[in-house]
Formats: C-alpha cells, structure tokens, sequence
C-alpha cells in the first residue's frame, strides 16, 4: 500500500520521539512492501517562533490531504507562565483537532508485567487493568466563548455541548464497548453541570440500542478516586474534553510511565496519532526521553491505515523491549538506554534482525546492528 502521512514533530521533545517512529516505519516499509511519503509541517512553539502563527494554513492543508497525521508533541516553558501572551503553542493543536473535526480522542490504559514495580499501585491491584479512554474533543469549555473583563478581574469560560457532539462521540465508544468486555462508564458531573446532565440523558437514551452493552453512570470526582482504587473495573471509559484531559493523565500513571501512551483522535475525515505526553522540555535534545508512546500510537495509526498486522508486529516489538529491560530513563533511572536506542532495537525486531539472545554490550555502545 501506499499512503501519505503529515508528520509534525513539533516542540520539546516531539521531534527525537518521532524520529524513533519513522525508523519503526522505514522497517514496515521494508519488510511488509509498503510506502509511506511524508509531508514535514510546523505546529507549536516551533511555528510560532518561524512563522508568528501557532498552526500555519499549510499545515491544516497538507493533514486534510493526508491519509493520516502523526504528531509529537506541543508546549514551551516560555509561555507556561505568561499569561498575556497572544498566541500560545495550544492553540495550534486545538486549532488543528478543530480543523480536522478529531471530535474523538482514543487512550488506550494498559499494564506491562515487567513493570509493575513502577506502579504507585499495589501488585494485586494492577493485575488485569486494561480500559479504553474515549475523550470528546472538539467541544465543551475548551472551545467555549472566553471572555476577560475590561479590569481584567473577571474572566469567564463557556461550556457548551449540543446532542450531536455527544450522540457522534457515544456511537463510537459504544461499538467499542461491543467488541471489548462491554461495559461502558459515562463520566460526568451531573449532580452539578447541565451539559453533564445532558450527557447523561443522551446516553441513557443510547443505551437502549446497545443493549449488550452495561452502561454506569459516574461522577468525576468518584471517578478519580476509582482510577486508583479500583482501575479493573473499567472497560470503556466515556467523558467530555476537559474531565477526558484530566483523568487520562491521572490512569496513565497505572502503566509506570506517561512515556508509554499513546492516542488516536479521530473524527470526520483524516486521523492524528500522538504521544499523550508533552513537550517534556527539561528533556529535549538529551535522546533520553521515551519514545514507546509515539511508536505505539504509530501501532494505532496502522492499524487505523488498515495494517493490522504490520501494527501487531510494532507491539511486539515494543513488549520485546519492555521484556527485556530495554527502557528509558523514565523508568530505569540507573540502566537505562537512549531514545534513538530504542527505536533502532523496535525497528530492528520489526526487520526481524532480532533472531536469539541478544548482546548488551553492542547495544549500550549504541549500535543499530545489535546480533
Ligand atoms: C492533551 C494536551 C492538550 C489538551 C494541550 C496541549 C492543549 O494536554 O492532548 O491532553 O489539553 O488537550
Ligand atoms: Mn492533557
């Protein structure tokens, strides 16, 4: 097949984790036959600072002529704590899920056995933990009417969402549901916000045609305490933009490593897979950060391109590396391996060069031929 993909590396340490996934597809490539041609767009920070503009109309243009969109990451401490600036690196993404209607963003939540210890759960707790996060993300106090008063004293933020929003995003997680464990959890905050009762209306209503599916209705508040306590009970997780961004960090912390997540976002036309993390920029430049997050959410990007397999075959690689202690300095602080590292050992088992025991002592002299 061929396909074209918009890479925008972005800020911090987007560009060296998305490095590590074009090496992971140069070996799909190769090994299953395939051709990818990339277009290199500027987003964030990066943008702003080459052009004066967060997400440039070329970018918007060349992801909507894309099969698909792979993104790294979007942030810069320059204007964290500035709250005058005009335009803001942000803005650029929400422009860009915007542009493309990416009404729904897709966080898988797994656990790795061999990392278990890096868990601030207890063992018995994280045993069988696998839920599915599907935050809405073209509507609600995201996108709301924002407004600061002339005193600057007063500000205010819209939260607004409308059935369709709801019924489109629901229909997705629902399906979902079905081929999963089928069991749905609506969170909200319906004891308090409007929106979130109409959420709840529009699900229950839903559910009467999913009836193989168990839908639950929970508030957020008791959602965040039940991530920790009791993740297992999750299946399919189902929530507006702002409480989706929220707890989604908060379970990825079940996995040992907000390195390690990936996401789709997809909606009416083309699809964008991106690392949940940031910009990580203490880390940029170091080729210490990890790089698993993107090469899954590359994983996802195949199998959204209709490579299912070829995506199966990059999971592999990145459990063959977790397995065999193959990781970054986020989760082994003391023997850990490069960024750049790691992508080449994913890709190499992607080229089935990874036939027996492998030589540590070649890899930690970084070289990319490792039997
Ligand atoms: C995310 C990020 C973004 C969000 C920021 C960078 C605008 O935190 O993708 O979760 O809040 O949606
Ligand atoms: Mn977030």
């Amino acid at each position: 097949m061929e396909k074209n993909i918009t890479v925008i590396l972005g800020d911090g340490i987007g560009p060296e984790v998305t490095r590590q996934s074009i090496k992971v597809l140069d070996a799909v490539e190769y090994q299953y036959g395939h051709t990818f041609n990339y277009t290199y767009c500027l987003m964030g920070a990066d943008a702003i600072d080459k052009t004066g503009n967060a997400c440039p109309d070329e970018t918007i243009e060349s992801c909507l002529n894309s099969d698909a969109v792979l993104f790294g990451a979007i942030g810069h401490p320059k204007y964290d704590n500035d709250p005058t600036a005009k335009v803001r690196p942000e803005q650029g993404l929400l422009k860009l899920r915007k542009s493309l209607q990416l009404f729904a963003n897709i966080r898988p939540i797994n656990t790795y056995p061999s990392l278990q210890h890096l868990s601030p759960l207890k063992a018995k707790q994280m045993d069988g933990v696998d839920f599915i996060i599907f935050r809405e993300l073209t509507g609600g106090i995201y996108f709301g009417k924002k407004e600061l008063s002339e005193d600057k004293n007063t500000a205010s933020d819209d939260c607004i969402y409308t059935r369709a929003e709801i019924e489109r995003i629901a229909h997705l997680a629902f399906k979902h549901a079905q081929q999963r464990r089928k069991k749905l959890t609506l969170v909200d905050k319906a004891n308090v916000l409007e929106t979130s009762r109409l959420w709840r209306r529009v699900v229950q209503e839903m559910a009467l045609q999913y009836s193989d599916v168990a839908v639950d209705y929970m508030f957020v508040d008791n959602a965040a305490m039940q991530i920790i306590l009791n993740p297992k009970q999750f299946d399919v997780v189902l929530t507006e933009n702002m409480f989706g961004d929220i707890i989604s960090d908060e379970a990825s912390v079940l996995s040992g490593s907000l390195g390690l997540l990936p996401s789709a976002s997809v909606g009416i036309g083309t699809a964008l897979f991106e690392p949940i993390h940031g910009s990580y920029p203490q880390a940029a430049g170091k080729d210490i950060a990890n790089p698993v997050g993107s090469i899954l959410s590359t994983a996802m990007m195949l199998d959204y391109l209709g490579m299912a397999k070829e995506a199966e075959h990059v999971r592999q690689g990145v459990n063959w590396t977790l397995q065999n202690n193959f990781v970054t300095k986020d989760i082994d602080s003391i023997n850990f391996y490069f960024t750049s590292t790691i992508g080449e050992l994913i890709a190499d088992f992607v080229s089935n060069k990874i036939t027996g025991e492998v030589n540590k002592g070649n890899i930690e002299m970084r070289k990319s031929t490792i039997i």
